[in-house]
């Protein structure tokens, strides 16, 4: 294979809310659509809204949404496409079936965004955290409900000390890396 050409891939972000997944998923897309490649963009909030909008947050449904997300990650990495997923995925068992599901077609490159909990909630952009913490939103992410870190990520990145070029330049690395 030229390094003009590649096969299908799967960036896969996982990370609290507020870890940075969907700022960094817009600058990688935008990086690789620079370079002229196309991508399809699986975004935790945009798939809750057109392939999963009858799940909740329970663990059960959160992991049929990952494993939504994998199928259709694995069907486009079958035809040589490449993905960015940006779902918050706190479980380790369905990340590893989304793998599996992406694997069997193409290269899975797992980034766990390990931004910590103070900084995520200090940054609460859409305002959840300080509604967790009144009881407004209950089993929320990191407040009382898990994150599960991942046992086997290809880049951990914090993004409270990590520029958004360096993430997204190592991701760009990882994902050209011969498997
Ligand atoms: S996942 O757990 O199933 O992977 P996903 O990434 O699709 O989650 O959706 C997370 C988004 O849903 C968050 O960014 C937040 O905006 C919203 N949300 C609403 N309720 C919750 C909750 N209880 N826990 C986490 N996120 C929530």
């Amino acid at each position: 294979m030229s390094s003009t050409q590649h096969g299908g891939v799967t960036v896969f972000l996982t990370g609290l809310s507020g870890a940075g997944k969907s700022t960094i998923a817009d600058a990688l897309v935008a990086g690789l659509e620079a370079d002229g490649r196309a991508v399809t963009v699986l975004d935790g909030d945009v798939v809750r809204t057109h392939l999963s909008s009858e799940l909740s947050f329970s663990r059960e449904h959160r992991d049929l949404n990952i494993r939504r997300i994998g199928f259709v990650a694995g069907e486009v990495v079958r035809h040589g496409g490449t993905v960015v997923v940006a779902a918050i995925a706190p479980y380790e068992q369905a990340r590893e079936e989304a793998r599996a599901l992406v694997e069997r077609h193409g290269r899975f490159v797992l980034v766990h965004l390990a931004t910590p909990l103070e900084v995520c909630e200090a940054r609460d952009v859409k305002g959840l955290y300080a509604r967790a913490r009144a009881g407004e939103i209950a089993g929320f992410t990191g407040i009382d409900d898990p994150y599960e870190p991942p046992a086997r990520a290809e880049l951990v990145i914090d993004t409270s000390v990590t520029p958004l070029e360096e993430s997204v330049a190592r991701i760009r690395a990882a994902m050209d890396a011969p498997a």
